[in-house]
């Protein structure tokens, strides 16, 4: 798989955690930023992985910020991204099982950084199920087109 990963500066270390576990496993990572710890605006950062994931160069996005839930909600406003926050294995499994998610957000400030290794694993080796779930996602495409909203 190729990956897009990307923090804020709360999230710096444990991108850099993450990059050096991604780099000795069979899939490929392209670090986005930040490249410090200087503050930056976490939009700015989903923007960018998100738009590498869209235009289909890379298969997964991983956004860090101090709780995940500004990486999450900047995320998902594209059209495209299922992203998917996440504070253990499980729900990393069913994120990509149930929901095809294709960006995994995490809160370097609520877990650490074994765990992290640990969801990212899980996220990166868990194939959609497809199925019934597929009618769902089509349910959530179309309110990306405001079909189903008012
Ligand atoms: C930065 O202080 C913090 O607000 C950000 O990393 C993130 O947690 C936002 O959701």
């Amino acid at each position: 798989m190729k990956i897009a990963l990307g923090s804020d500066h709360a999230g710096y270390r444990l991108k850099e955690h993450i990059l050096k576990h991604i780099e000795t496993s069979p899939h490929s990572c392209k670090d986005f930023g930040v490249f410090s710890e200087d503050s930056v605006d976490y939009p700015d950062l989903a923007i960018s992985v998100t738009a590498a994931v869209r235009s289909g160069e890379y298969d997964y996005g991983i956004l860090i910020c101090g709780t995940g839930i500004g990486m999450s909600i900047a995320a998902n406003k594209n059209n495209g991204i299922r992203a998917a926050l996440c504070g253990e294995a499980y729900s990393a499994k069913c994120a990509r099982e149930h929901n095809d998610a294709n960006v995994l957000t995490m809160g370097s400030r609520v877990i650490g950084p074994g765990l992290a290794l640990d969801i990212v694993d899980q996220f990166l080796n868990t194939a959609f199920a497809g199925g019934r779930h597929s009618n769902r996602l089509q349910k959530i495409e179309k309110l990306e087109t405001k079909d189903l909203k008012s």
